[in-house]
Order: C-alpha cells, then sequence, then structure tokens
C-alpha cells in the first residue's frame, strides 16, 4: 500500500499535560504536513473507571478545544469522537477472539492501574488494548504516534495483525509502526521522577497542564524537585540517580528541539536556579499561546460540534469499510 496514514487517540479525561503534548500532540502536529491523520478522542477507553457523565462530556470538547488550539489543522485532519464510529467496537470484538489471554496477561499498564485491586478491575480496563488495536487498524494506519508509554499496546496490535492475516488473509492488515519521540517519550512527574507525568495524580503541581497560567507554570517549576548538585555531564552517567535533574534537562531539550548534549554544555557547572528561569520561561512561550486558544475554542463549541461532525462521518466511511471487509472475510453473514 502506498498511503501513509496516521491514526492516533487521547483519552478526554481532565486537562491534558506536558507529557501528552511532547510524547504525543507534538508529534500529531509534525504528521499532518506529510501523512493523512486521523486524530481520535478515546471516549471509550474513558469509560474503562468509573466517570461522571457531565465530566466526560465537558472534556470530550476541551481535548478537541485542545487539538484545535495545539495546532492542530481540522480541514487537513480527521478530528473525531472513538464512540460515533460504531465499527471501533464491532471490530473490538472481532480482535477479542484472535488475541490471546497471555498476551494480554503481559500488558504492565493493566498491573499498574489495576494494582493489588485486580479482581475488582473492570473487563474493559483489561481488554482496552484490544480496543486499542481495533481503533488503528479500522484505518489501516501506517503509523501510530505515541508516547513511549502505549509502546507494548502497539506491540500486541502488530500481533494481533500478524495473526488475523496469517489466520484468515495475507496482508488485510496494514502493520502499524509507532512512533515514539527520541528524546523526551515518557516525561515524569515534577515531584517524583520514578512515576510518569499524568493526569490521575492527585497532586497538581506533579504536572504542567497545557491550561495553566503563567503564574501555575512559574510556581509549578520552582517547587520541582531537583538535587543539590550542580548541572553536569554525569546527570546522564551510567550509574546516575539524578532521576529528577534527567527529567527538566530532556523537557527542556525536547521544548528548544535541541540534544541533552547542548543542554548539559550550556549550563555546566551552573545550579538549577538559573536553569529553571529558564525552563520557566520556555515553558510559558509554548504552552501559554496553547492555553489562551483553549479558552478561546471552549467558548465556541458550535464550531467544535461542527469539526466533530465532519471527522465523525468521514471516520466512519474508512472503518465500515474495514469492518465489512472482516465481515466477509471471516464468514460472517451480513
Ligand atoms: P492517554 O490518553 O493516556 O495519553 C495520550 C497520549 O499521551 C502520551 N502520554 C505521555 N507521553 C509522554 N510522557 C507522559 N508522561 C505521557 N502521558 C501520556 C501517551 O503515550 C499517548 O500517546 N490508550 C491511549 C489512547 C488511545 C490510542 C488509541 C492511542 C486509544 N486508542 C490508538 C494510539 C492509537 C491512552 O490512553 O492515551
Amino acid at each position: 500500500m502506498s498511503y501513509k496514514r496516521v491514526l492516533s487517540g487521547i483519552q478526554p479525561t481532565g486537562n491534558l499535560h506536558l507529557g501528552n503534548y511532547l510524547g504525543a500532540i507534538k508529534n500529531f502536529i509534525a504528521m499532518q504536513k506529510n501523512y493523512e491523520c486521523f486524530y481520535m478522542l478515546a471516549d471509550l477507553h474513558a469509560i474503562t473507571v468509573k466517570v461522571n457523565p457531565k465530566d466526560l462530556k465537558e472534556s470530550i470538547f476541551n481535548t478537541a478545544a485542545t487539538f484545535l488550539a495545539s495546532g492542530l489543522d481540522s480541514k487537513k485532519n480527521t478530528i473525531f469522537v472513538q464512540s460515533s464510529v460504531r465499527a471501533h467496537s464491532e471490530i473490538s470484538w472481532i480482535l477479542n477472539c484472535i488475541a490471546r489471554v497471555g498476551w494480554l496477561n503481559r500488558m504492565t499498564q493493566f498491573k499498574e492501574k489495576a494494582g493489588s485491586n485486580k479482581e475488582k478491575a473492570s473487563v474493559g480496563l483489561y481488554t482496552y488494548p484490544i480496543l486499542m488495536a481495533a481503533d488503528i487498524l479500522a484505518y489501516k494506519a501506517s503509523h501510530v504516534p505515541v508516547g513511549d508509554d502505549q509502546k507494548q499496546h502497539l506491540e500486541l496490535c502488530r500481533d494481533i495483525a500478524i495473526k488475523f492475516n496469517n489466520d484468515y488473509e495475507k496482508d488485510f492488515f496494514k502493520i502499524p509502526e509507532s512512533i515514539i519521540p527520541k528524546s523526551v517519550s515518557r516525561v515524569m512527574s515534577l515531584r517524583d521522577a520514578k512515576r510518569k507525568m499524568s493526569k490521575s495524580d492527585e497532586s497538581d503541581i506533579s504536572r504542567i497542564n497545557l491550561t495553566d497560567t503563567k503564574d501555575q507554570i512559574s510556581q509549578k517549576i520552582k517547587k520541582a524537585k531537583t538535587d543539590n548538585e550542580p548541572i553536569n555531564e554525569n546527570i546522564f552517567s551510567n550509574h546516575s540517580k539524578r532521576l529528577e535533574a534527567q527529567n527538566l534537562i530532556k523537557i527542556f531539550a525536547s521544548l528548544r528541539c535541541v540534544t541533552e548534549e547542548s543542554i548539559l554544555k550550556e549550563f555546566d557547572g551552573k545550579s538549577f536556579s538559573d536553569f529553571k528561569k529558564q525552563l520557566t520561561e520556555i515553558l510559558i512561550n509554548v504552552i501559554s499561546p496553547i492555553s489562551d486558544k483553549i479558552n478561546y475554542y471552549k467558548k465556541d463549541k458550535q464550531q467544535l460540534l461542527e469539526v466533530l461532525v465532519k471527522g465523525n462521518s468521514k471516520a466512519s466511511e474508512i472503518a465500515d469499510k474495514t469492518i465489512d471487509d472482516i465481515k466477509k472475510i471471516i464468514g460472517l453473514v451480513q
């Protein structure tokens, strides 16, 4: 197949943060130039844990506003809502019958999210990576931009696609490739660099939200954990335990689109206070315009609705064709 087609998604829950931006959205924006792109609000993934219906509805609009505010062009890309394209759920069931229990049992994100309370986790949380595979394969996407935490789910998607092709029809599914940022593929919490930056962290100062004000950004970076040593090249040495320092340097390098080495060279021997001032400045330069635009788009629900309705219809056309083909291939009478 000659096309270069992208599919990716973000769960519409709470505010998106710097991890979502550097891990995924930055690549969404870069890829819209040369690829046919489908960007999805993964609301069916959001309900794998209990949600407040009013909040979910609001978050769907907020996330759509964030996509546009970050620079996704609704004329070039198909921006749509997962639950509005029925084929996702239908394909997901069929892929449930292709995937093996042993494959799912290896998924580390389920183990992390379910924690010690596995028996009480929803079945949806367990089978969530299969729905993700359905999302991708419905469009026969060739490339999937994601952060590092989704890498294992992408590998599972590839295994499912390969097994379907082997079991039923050679070359039916394109085997998708993940596109993961090289530099900062996993942005860590500003309070504890052993944990990833996350919407679900109770501490708001652990993350920079894309809706944060200049003041909030500045306060959060001031409070971000570092160590007492100056900045030097041993931050990234093999036995370094300077995880918080590594995280901040990587964030800075990614925002400036330069290497970590060049940041280390620039600040060699200096303390973190000077570095933090400059990090705050660049964060404000990147985040504030997005935050202003989020507020602008959020006010115009009609425009957001139009973008989503158009996107849902275009996405449905393609995904419906895929489910029809799958049904024919596996012998389901239509
Ligand atoms: P979600 O909503 O948890 O995250 C959306 C995207 O942001 C990335 N990300 C991060 N990257 C770097 N550092 C972090 N701290 C960080 N936190 C989040 C994620 O890797 C992701 O790319 N299951 C997916 C949504 C989804 C999807 C799909 C993605 C549903 N179907 C099909 C790709 C293809 C999720 O929950 O992402």
